[in-house]
Parts: C-alpha cells; sequence; structure tokens
C-alpha cells in the first residue's frame, strides 16, 4: 500500500468522527483533502447539518466545490473539533504543521477548537521532532535580517519557494523560511525564542495541542492516544 492509499484511509477514518450539528474545522493538506471528501459525502447521504472553518484557501476552494458549507472563525461561537494533517509528530504527541505553508491559520483554528485531530500516515511519526524542516512564516519586509539572524543562531535557515522557483507567498503574503534543525531538542525554548522575534508570524512548532492521532498503517489506520 502506498503513502497516498494510507492517506486516503486515514481521511476516511476522520471523516467519522463529525457528528451531525459540528461546526468542523478542516486542516490543508493531501490527508485532509481526502477527509474533506469523504466528509462531503457523509453530509450528502446522511443529510448532515455540519459548518465547516477552513485553515487556508486550497481547503476554501474544495470545500466550496463540495458544497460544505463554510463560515469564518471569527463568525462561529466555537470549533467542536478541527482535523487537520502534520509533518511529524513526536512520540510526545508534538507536532511541526506548515509544510503545506498554512501554518497561521491552522494555529488560529487549532487554538480555538475544542479538540484537535491530527491524521497522518506513518512516515510522520518520529522519536523527537526535527528531521523535518520548522517553516516559520516572517513578514516580508526585514525578512533577511531575520534570516541573517536565524544563520547566525546556527537555525540553517531557507526561504521556501514555489514550484517556479519564485519566493513562496502565504495565504496572507507573507514569506517562509525553513528552519534546518535536524533535533529539536527543547520544542518549548525553541517556539519562545521564535515567538520573541520581531517579524516573525507564526512558526510550524505545535505543541500541546492535540491528544488523539489517526496512523495509516497498512494493516489499517489506528488510533493513538497520549
Ligand atoms: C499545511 O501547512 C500542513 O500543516 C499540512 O497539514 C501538512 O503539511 C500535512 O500535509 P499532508 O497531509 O499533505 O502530508
Amino acid at each position: 500500500m502506498d503513502q497516498n492509499e494510507l492517506k486516503k484511509l486515514v481521511g476516511e477514518e476522520a471523516s467519522k468522527w463529525v457528528k451531525d450539528g459540528m461546526t468542523v474545522g478542516l486542516g490543508t493538506g493531501s490527508t485532509v483533502k481526502f477527509m474533506v471528501d469523504a466528509l462531503a459525502r457523509r453530509i450528502k447521504n446522511e443529510h448532515l447539518s455540519i459548518t465547516g472553518v477552513v485553515t487556508s484557501n486550497a481547503t476554501a476552494e474544495q470545500a466550496n466545490a463540495l458544497n460544505i458549507p463554510l463560515k469564518s472563525v471569527d463568525e462561529v461561537a466555537k470549533i467542536d473539533l478541527t482535523i487537520d494533517g502534520a509533518d511529524e509528530i513526536s512520540r510526545d504527541f508534538q507536532g511541526i504543521k506548515g509544510g503545506g505553508a498554512a501554518l497561521l491559520f491552522e494555529k488560529i483554528v487549532a487554538v480555538n477548537s475544542r479538540r484537535n485531530l491530527w491524521i497522518v500516515d506513518q512516515s510522520k511519526l518520529s522519536e523527537r521532532l526535527g528531521s523535518f524542516p520548522l517553516p516559520v512564516e516572517v513578514i516580508p519586509y526585514g525578512s533577511k535580517k531575520l534570516f541573517s539572524k536565524f544563520a547566525k543562531k546556527g537555525y540553517a535557515p531557507t526561504f521556501r519557494l514555489d514550484n517556479t522557483g519564485q519566493l513562496k507567498y502565504t495565504d496572507s503574503n507573507n514569506l517562509i523560511i525553513d528552519l534546518h534543525l535536524k533535533e529539536i531538542e527543547h520544542p518549548h525554548t525553541l517556539a519562545a525564542d521564535l515567538s520573541n522575534q520581531v517579524g516573525v508570524v507564526e512558526h510550524g512548532l505545535f505543541l500541546d495541542m492535540v491528544n488523539t492521532v489517526i496512523v495509516g498503517y497498512p494493516e489499517g489506520p489506528k488510533v493513538l492516544t497520549a
């Protein structure tokens, strides 16, 4: 079974966690895409009343095409459950997100959700965070100065480029600097350091947000709880 098939099975499994009447945060990425497809099928077949809160323009486009009713995070009183992908998850359920450049809205939706559920294939699990480059969303103005500062700190930064080799702009017109850290010994200390830098909008460390992860294994999706 290839990675895509694992993602599909996990996405479909996660769609079953949505109950009638819920407001659901819809994450971003290829795994979530399968979940949104499956959720749209459930809404249609089971006549569910669901409101979605998206985390990116890409997910908004998909949800609109599938007629999933959407509201913005500011329009809803609460988000019952957010289902999102992740780029790396450590043994203690800390995560790196933002591989798809959607970390800012993903984090805003996550912190406003009663419950967050991550869905990944088995390749995303690791002992300790850091093998996936840590995305940091930065304001374009002064971003080269920040880049130099990160380099001096030994964070091994690179600017994210798009498919055409140009600087990648996020949905909020910011840039992404990826930090190639290899191993993150103290995620909370690093998160605080990054949040303290002027010009940093948000970083991709998602800490203490999730206690349930659905993981795709060849023998089937498995629910892991912290
Ligand atoms: C988007 O910015 C990310 O946080 C995604 O959730 C993450 O990259 C997972 O994506 P895939 O499901 O495509 O692997």
